[in-house]
This record gives C-alpha cells, structure tokens and sequence, in this order.
C-alpha cells in the first residue's frame, strides 16, 4: 500500500496524460455531467463533482446506484467508471445510459466494462490495474477532468496538475515512514485515532469529500469506523449531540479539514465550535490545506489522511491491502 500512496504524484501525471489522448467529440450539447460508480471509483466522480462544479456551467452529479436519474438522456455526458470493470451496479448503470442514448465514456482497468464499451462502440479510457481502486484517484479522477477540458469546458489545466503532481512529491517526503513522528503529520494523526472513534469534518462544497474519503480510507485501509461531516450543516445539528453518554464521547478524535479559502463565516464556526466542543471528546485536530492552485488544495488535504489511514492499519497489526469482507459480499451476490 506504500507504494501504492507513494506513486500518487507519477499517477496524477500519467492519468492526465491517458485522459488527454483519447479522442471525443460531442454528439449533442452537453447538459449535465455525470460520474456513475461505486466505493473507490465514485470517489473520483466526487472530486470531479467539486472541482469542476465550480467551473462548469451545467451541473455535474455522481450516481452510486443500478439505476440512473429519470433525466439522463442524449445530453448527459456519462462516466460509467469502476476500478476493476465488473461492479455490478456500474455495468447496469451504464446499460441504462446506452438505451437512454447519452454520451458515455468508460474509465476503467478492464473487466466487463471495457468489453462492452468496446463492442458498443463506446470510448474507454483504459488505466493501468494492479493496485486498489482507492489508491487510485488519479487514475480515477484526473482523465475525467482532461476530457471535459478536451471539450471545451474546461480552462485549461495542464499547469495546475504539474503543480499537484510537484506538491504531492514534497508531501510525500513529509509523510513517508522514513520521517520522524515529530515531522509527520499522518503518523501523529494515525495515533490520535488509535483506539479511538475517528470524526472528520470538512466544509460543505469543497474538503466535504475529502471527510467523506477519509472516512472511507479509515474504514476500508484500518479495518476501523469512523464517521463524518461538513460544515456548516453539522452546526445545526450534530454539534447538540456531544453531551451523552459521556463515556462514549471520550472515545471520539475530531479531524477538522481546513482551507484558508473556505468561506470566512465556515471559518469563524471552525473556531466557535472547537470552543464549545471543550474536553468533550478525546481531542481535536486540523489539517490545513496547502499548494496554490484548488486541485493542490484539494489533494494536500487528502493525501495526510490516506497516509494516516495506512500508518492506523499497522498499528492495528492488519494488512491495509484486502478488503476480503467486500471481495466476500461480492461473491455472495454472484
Ligand atoms: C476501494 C474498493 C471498493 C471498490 C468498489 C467498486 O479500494 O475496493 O470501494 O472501489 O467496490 O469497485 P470498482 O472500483 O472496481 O468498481
């Protein structure tokens, strides 16, 4: 898995590089953008959904289910994506956006997906396998991007993934085994969460997917639970919900992603909220957002808890690698 997280800066670049290669045009003006995929393959679609949802002018959602919404239709630009090729909730998805005529593109490793897309006539973004699907956000990520750019909806972006794929090599060196509890941000994180409950709070719009991947990471990397949230709704609600039972309280760590970017009245209730949280949980920390340009931003936050999600996997003494209860539940479904 180290290896895995130590690529992330090659893979951003040979991602944008796949994306950028691949022929398209559009069949009918493009209306709305869809990501349709499932666990580490959906995750992409997020990011995209938050990157370029600022961008775009149509909107861009991300379908997790067999069936797609009743408005996808020929100006829907479709990414039927899934890791491996054969999640089922994707093949049906994307067989729905072929009757309903949208403009589909696969992204994927292999599997039943690129056979199908191949014989329908559907392009295909083929990615290098070999790795977890969630240690593979490049890959699942950035050729979505190169294609919208490609299709003159996007600015180009050349320049800020040279950026992300520089920044996350200085992030690498930070955060690597080699370097010292002292230095290391994802280690100090990995041990705050150490027998404790993790609580990760983004901001609504943009870290939110982020909390939602380190979620995601905790659970799936450390065989652990955790949970998440975004600001500001969690100050409408899960805030009242840190005075009982107290002990199960003390068992929680809070995570607070934050970007000097983020909307000045989310910053004031990240200070607020620490304040009125007291000694009510077992600690509270923050990640900061780093690098100039938002696709750096977003990743400097990711890419600590991916790390911390490993480092809490060896000191639970598992194997970040199999995630055998989904490989099980899969073959159950067979
Ligand atoms: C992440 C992981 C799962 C899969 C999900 C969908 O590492 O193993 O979340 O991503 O089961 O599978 P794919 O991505 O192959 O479509």
């Amino acid at each position: 898995m180290f290896d895995a997280l130590s690529g992330l800066p090659e893979q951003c670049i040979r991602a944008w590089e796949l994306g950028m290669a691949l022929t398209v045009s559009a069949r009918a003006e493009i209306r709305q953008v869809m990501v349709t995929g499932l666990g580490g393959s959906a995750i992409g679609g997020d990011l995209l959904r938050i990157f370029a949802g600022k961008r775009l002018p149509v909107p861009v959602t991300v379908n997790r289910d067999y069936v797609l919404p009743k408005f996808v239709g020929p100006q829907t630009l479709l990414f039927a994506t899934s890791y491996s090729g054969n999640t089922e909730e994707t093949l049906s998805a994307y067989r729905e956006a072929r009757e309903k005529g949208a403009q589909i593109i696969a992204l994927t490793t292999g599997g039943k997906l690129k056979a199908m897309a191949e014989k329908d006539g559907v392009p295909v973004i083929t990615v290098p396998g070999g790795i977890s699907p969630r240690a593979a956000t490049g890959y699942l990520f950035l050729p979505t991007l190169a294609v919208l750019q490609k299709l003159g909806l996007l600015e180009p972006l050349d320049e800020q993934v040279a950026e992300l794929s520089r920044h996350l090599q200085a992030m690498r060196e930070q955060l690597k085994p080699e370097t010292p509890l002292a230095e290391n941000r994802a280690k100090q994180v990995a041990i705050n969460f150490f027998q404790r409950i993790p609580v990760i709070w983004g901001a609504s719009g943009t870290s939110e997917v982020v909390a939602q991947r380190w979620k995601g990471q905790v659970n799936e990397n450390a065989k652990a639970p955790a949970y998440w949230n975004v600001f500001p709704e969690l100050n409408h609600n899960e805030l009242v919900g840190f005075q009982k039972p107290e002990e199960l309280l003390r068992q929680l760590y809070i995570v607070i992603l934050r970007d000097t970017q983020d909307h000045p009245r989310v910053q004031k209730r990240y200070a607020i909220t620490r304040e009125i949280m007291g000694g009510a949980v077992a600690g509270m920390d923050e990640i900061e957002a780093t690098g100039n340009g938002d696709l750096a931003r977003l990743y400097s936050l990711i890419y600590p808890g991916d790390y911390a999600s490993v480092y809490l996997a060896l000191l639970y003494g598992i194997d970040p690698g199999p995630v055998k209860v989904i490989d099980q539940l899969k073959a159950r479904l067979a």
